[in-house]
């Protein structure tokens, strides 16, 4: 089946996923063609829910002997140029892309749900960080990144229209609350193997501690050396919001794909939501996301 997705262009439902036509083909081709390495890093997340975050973060963590905080490729590169997606090929390469210019261990990012993903992830020793977003805000930044792209054949679907498609769980790599839950069930079931966070909580919390969980978990902690000369405050404050957003190529940057770097970065902030949803709107979703968590004991802080 296949229904118009908000921006005129087409979406596919696959195993139990609805997938924008510009990706149908990279999913099933990074399906069969992806061979996971034992150190490589997998970052999955929902669409907007701080991918671009993610993938600094993690890349300023894993790299940080390569590359000298002061000189990181983060400063000069765009966070997508860094860390690929998989099967949404920004670069329209065609065969399945080999990865090669990518430094070990390969950082590489994905927004399927666990259960799609390669056999080869699944079974082989890497790992996955997982990062979602409060469905409301995720909506927003969604919606507006559709905004901003600049492309589309037409002007996207009104708030209301687009807003009624994600509640019935239509939009791309929906339902939202599938995947978030595939993604918490699994890393109930396999802690060692994915780490599973929220775009809130490094947003309300201590940056810093978030920072040494996820380089606890992919295998290479900060010593105490590290520590005392302050890395990890250098690391969070190199990937803030903030400096991300304001640094040259973030702002006049562009990916091959055609999306201009800037609309990675809006406002980044939690709760922007408020300004968009209508009362009735915002409680239909809560409780829609209640209903669909029921039991899961997965909860979003949305303010
Ligand atoms: P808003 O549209 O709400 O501002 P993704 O990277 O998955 O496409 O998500 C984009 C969202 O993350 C946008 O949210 C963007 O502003 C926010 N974002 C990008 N970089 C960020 C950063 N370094 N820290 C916090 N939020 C960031």
């Amino acid at each position: 089946p296949k229904v118009k997705n908000w921006d005129d262009l087409y979406l596919y439902h696959y195993q139990g996923t609805w997938y924008h036509s510009r990706c149908i083909n990279g999913v099933i081709s990074f399906q069969n063609n992806f061979q996971a390495e034992d150190s490589d890093v997998i970052l999955a997340t929902f669409p907007k829910s701080g991918t671009t975050w993610l993938k600094a973060l993690t890349f300023a963590i894993v790299h940080r002997s390569r590359y000298p905080l002061e000189k990181s490729p983060l400063l000069t590169s765009s966070p997508h140029d860094l860390v690929p997606f998989l099967e949404f090929d920004l670069y329209m390469k065609s065969p399945f892309p080999s990865f090669e210019h990518i430094p070990t261990p390969r950082i590489l990012s994905t927004h399927m749900p666990c259960g799609s993903l390669p056999k080869s992830i699944l079974n082989s020793n890497c790992r996955v960080v997982y990062m979602c977003r409060n469905p409301m805000d995720q909506f927003i930044s969604h919606w507006t990144f559709y905004h901003g792209l600049g492309d589309q054949t037409s002007d996207p679907l009104p708030l209301e229209e687009a807003f009624e498609m994600i509640c019935q769980g239509v939009q791309s790599y929906g339902p939202i609350w599938t995947q978030i839950l595939d993604y918490w069930n699994a890393s109930k079931a396999q802690p060692g193997k994915i780490l599973f966070l929220k775009y809130e909580d490094l947003m309300k919390g201590d940056i810093v501690s978030y920072v040494k969980q996820i380089a606890e978990f992919l295998g290479c902690p900060f010593s105490e050396s590290e520590e005392t000369q302050g890395v990890v405050e250098e690391i969070s404050k190199l990937c803030s919001f903030d400096n991300m957003k304001n640094l040259e190529v973030n702002k006049s940057g562009k990916q091959p794909g055609g999306a201009k770097n800037d609309t990675f970065f809006r406002k980044g902030i939690v709760g922007d939501w408020k300004n968009y949803l209508t009362p009735a709107m915002s409680e239909r979703l809560e409780k829609l996301m209640e209903e669909k968590l029921h039991g899961s004991g997965l909860t979003f802080k949305t303010s």
